[in-house]
């Protein structure tokens, strides 16, 4: 089996090629079908998937069985200023990697956002809610899961948030350095939405691969939190006291002037997993506790 993994240097590429090494997940072994697959790991340097030409040729040359897009541009506020990279890579890219996947015969695995919806409410979002995405990321990652859905019949686009892994920059490891650095970590507490550890998003993905059970999938870490008490529990974890407090959304924004509309409320249902493959996404907090005795930074 041949696995193309697109931004394989990010937090979610790398868990994934760890997982794919090893066999195993911290939430158990992978499929036997993965034993021996050969790993095609490229990222901006090797790729870019805004390039259509370009990775229509590297599909064609590599035929890959599984394409897993892990690639994306992650900078929120980013997006609002840069509206046509958002668009190429998010969009664009998205649509490239697609065309490359149904013209192989390829599954395409994409990942998507809870930033796709209005981030009002106060009941989970399930797969069959309607989106209306408020930024120009949530916009772009939106119109990327219309493509990754109509230019490729094998797709699963899997809806994730509040990402952290063990290689790149997170919010864990943010509020770890800041109270390092300066003792305490003002954080908005009136933001809520999962916490989810990219082994478990891995694991997931890797579930769904050697399946046919094509769709729209939602995959966070069970049970959520603001984000005043995720890094309550990051500080405890990390054995931080008194270090974290609160702020509202309002607060923080006039501070920092931040450009771009965070969801209010933005939890997810694994409901897609649960009636398929099964949900053994863990409960945030061990997730986090795994984590945090793991992490090196
Ligand atoms: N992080 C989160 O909290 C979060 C939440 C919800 C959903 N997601 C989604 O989950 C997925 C994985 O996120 P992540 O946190 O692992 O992302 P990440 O760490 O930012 O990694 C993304 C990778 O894609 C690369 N990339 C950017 N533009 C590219 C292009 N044009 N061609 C090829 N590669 C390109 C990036 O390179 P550079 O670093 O050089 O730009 C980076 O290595 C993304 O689809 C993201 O939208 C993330």
């Amino acid at each position: 089996m041949k696995i193309m993994i697109t931004g394989s240097k990010g937090q979610l590429g790398n868990e994934l090629q760890s997982i794919l090494k090893s066999g195993r997940s911290e939430i158990g072994e992978i499929s036997p079908q993965y034993k021996g697959a050969e790993v095609i790991a490229v990222d901006i340097d090797t790729l870019d998937i805004s390039d259509l030409e370009a990775t229509d040729a590297f599909i064609a040359e590599n035929k890959p069985d599984i394409i897993i897009n892990c690639a994306a541009m992650t900078n929120v506020d980013g997006c609002e200023t840069m509206k046509e990279t958002a668009f190429k890579v998010n969009a664009l890219g998205v649509r490239n990697l697609a065309m490359g996947a149904q013209k192989q015969g390829a599954k395409f695995i994409h990942i998507s956002t809870d930033y796709v919806f209005e981030g009002v409410g106060t009941k989970p979002f399930v797969e069959w809610d309607g989106i209306n995405p408020q930024s120009v990321y949530g916009a772009s990652k939106a119109l990327g899961e219309k493509y990754a859905l109509s230019f490729n019949k094998k797709t699963f686009v899997v809806r994730t948030s509040w990402l952290y892994g063990y290689i790149g920059k997170n919010f864990v490891k943010t509020v770890r350095r800041v109270i390092r650095e300066h003792g305490s970590i003002t954080v908005v507490n009136d933001q809520r939405g999962n916490p989810t550890n990219a082994n478990d998003l891995a694991h997931h993905l890797l579930k769904l691969g050697v399946t046919e059970e094509y769709g729209v999938y939602h995959c966070t870490g069970e049970g959520e939190c603001s984000w005043y008490d995720f890094a309550c529990k990051i500080a405890e974890y990390s054995g931080f006291e008194n270090a974290v407090f609160p702020c509202t959304t309002e607060e923080y924004n006039s501070k920092y002037n931040v450009p771009t509309k965070r969801p209010e409320y933005s939890s997810l249902m694994n409901m897609g997993l649960i009636c398929t493959v099964g949900n053994e996404m863990r409960n945030w907090q061990d997730a986090l506790k795994e984590y945090i005795s793991k992490v090196e930074d």
